[in-house]
């Protein structure tokens, strides 16, 4: 708490300066920033959990309170309208009075719809941040998320404040704990349920406060990129363990993957080598590198290790311009890491938005843009073995370069993806993943 309260009054004053400089681009005095409203089930009395406005938490470290409003132009002390009604049903938060509370113009709001009083009176001069859209045209809004503003904001958030770093460092720690009981429950032979409820009892979080769906893959499931689903009965032998999952701290994401195998065999050996690619990666991950450079390389390794492990029998660099790494590792090899679990800004040039899309070769690369210090990473390079990849590549001209025996070797063990989570400073990689001790 210490560290978050020391590093605020810098992360408030960032936060003036970037939202000053995107108003002045748009011509306008200031934004009302919604952190949004509860979501009523279709034909129901109950409500989606609630996910606040990105830009609404990039404020501050309030995220599960609806109905909350931010007027800011940059120069003034913000104000914060909090909503605390009255309330018999639900929990009411208290009144603001942390470390943060001291930097904002707070005032209460007990009706959700009383909000117009509070908010500035000509709403020519001011934009409307945020997803109700309707809300913003009945409280007459006419600019809503405006490109320009959004733009802005968006490409700045990739430099992480201080105080940011301190809440992502926060959320390794979590996370860590929990992958920590999370490998243990796979030794004791647990199942993808079960294993996921160690994980969640470790981190002290609920299935809806973690960042994404936790990835929780036994066996076959592993090349599941996205196995969201958990199966609720341990296999009779559970041989292989591929865990991506996060925790936030302050609304601050954390993303992290492991893989392990139960024996010493020959999955063991792969999962070790892709470490060492995971780690030459994140050495390459550089002020003045190209983030796709680093997603090129990752093809190379994964050729070396098809080659290396006898999965194919033809060179990297042939395996690379055949485009046969893509079936073994179809996705991206990271993105930036925030308040979102795939923070903005990875596709934009430059702060006026200008597209920077990935190449038709790469679709899934979610980052563009040169490396440079204060931005925060993931690198996750896989290696997969994937059904239905694998069927097309059977069925290609190529399929003569692949040993199906080795194939059919590794197959049960589903895939492997390592992912750490790293700060890049101007002088070195602060890798928050591994120094927080998890291999
Ligand atoms: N957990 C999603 C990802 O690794 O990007
Ligand atoms: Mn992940
Ligand atoms: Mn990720």
């Amino acid at each position: 708490m210490q560290t978050f309260s020391a590093h605020y009054a810098s992360h408030i004053e960032e936060m003036q300066k970037r939202t000053k400089e995107a108003l002045v681009r748009e011509g306008i005095d200031g934004l009302v920033i919604h952190s949004g409203q509860s979501k009523r089930m279709f034909l129901d009395d109950n409500n989606y959990p609630f996910h606040v406005n990105p830009q609404f938490k990039a404020w501050l470290p309030v995220i599960d309170n609806p109905n909350c409003w931010l007027v800011v132009n940059g120069v003034d002390k913000p104000k914060l309208i909090f909503y605390r009604p009255k309330d018999f049903w639900h929990k009411v938060p208290p009144e603001p009075n942390d470390y943060w509370a001291a930097y904002f113009d707070i005032v209460l709001l007990t009706q959700a719809d009383a909000v117009e009083k509070h908010l500035p009176y000509d709403k020519a001069r001011y934009a409307y941040i945020g997803e109700y859209l309707e809300v913003a045209r009945a409280l007459g809004f006419d600019l809503v998320n405006p490109d320009r503003v959004l733009h802005y904001l968006h490409y700045y958030r990739a430099y992480k404040t201080d105080y940011e770093m301190a809440c992502m460092r926060q959320s390794s720690e979590i996370a860590v704990a929990g992958h920590r009981a999370a490998e243990a429950a796979f030794r004791e032979g647990l199942s993808e349920f079960d294993i996921n409820q160690a994980y969640l009892r470790a981190t002290r979080l609920g299935d809806n406060q973690v960042p994404y769906n936790n990835i929780v893959a036994l066996n076959e499931n592993a090349a599941i990129l996205h196995n969201m689903v958990t199966d609720t009965d341990a296999p009779e032998h559970a041989r292989s363990f591929l865990i991506d999952a996060g925790a936030t701290c302050n609304g601050f994401a954390s993303d992290i993957t492991r893989t392990y195998s139960r024996e010493q065999d020959r999955f063991a050996e792969l999962i070790a080598a892709m470490d060492k690619v995971t780690l030459d990666l994140i050495e390459q991950l550089k002020p003045g590198a190209k983030y796709l450079d680093i997603h090129l390389s990752a093809h190379q390794h994964i050729g070396r290790l098809l080659t290396e492990f006898e999965i194919i029998n033809m060179s990297p660099q042939d395996a690379v311009e055949k485009e046969i790494t893509k079936t073994f590792f179809p996705h991206g090899i990271g993105h930036f890491l925030g308040l979102q679990v795939h923070d903005v800004g990875g596709h934009i040039a430059d702060d006026r938005g200008t597209p920077n899309p990935p190449p038709q070769e790469h679709p899934f690369l979610r980052n563009m843009r040169t490396v440079e210090a204060r931005q925060v990473f993931t690198i996750e390079p896989g290696l997969y073995f994937i059904d239905s990849l694998l069927a097309d590549l059977r069925s290609s001209p190529e399929s003569k370069y692949v040993n199906w025996n080795i194939v059919d070797m590794f197959k049960p063990f589903g895939g492997i993806r390592i992912e750490d989570n790293i700060i890049v400073h101007r002088d070195r990689n602060e890798n928050m993943t591994r120094e927080l001790g998890l291999q």
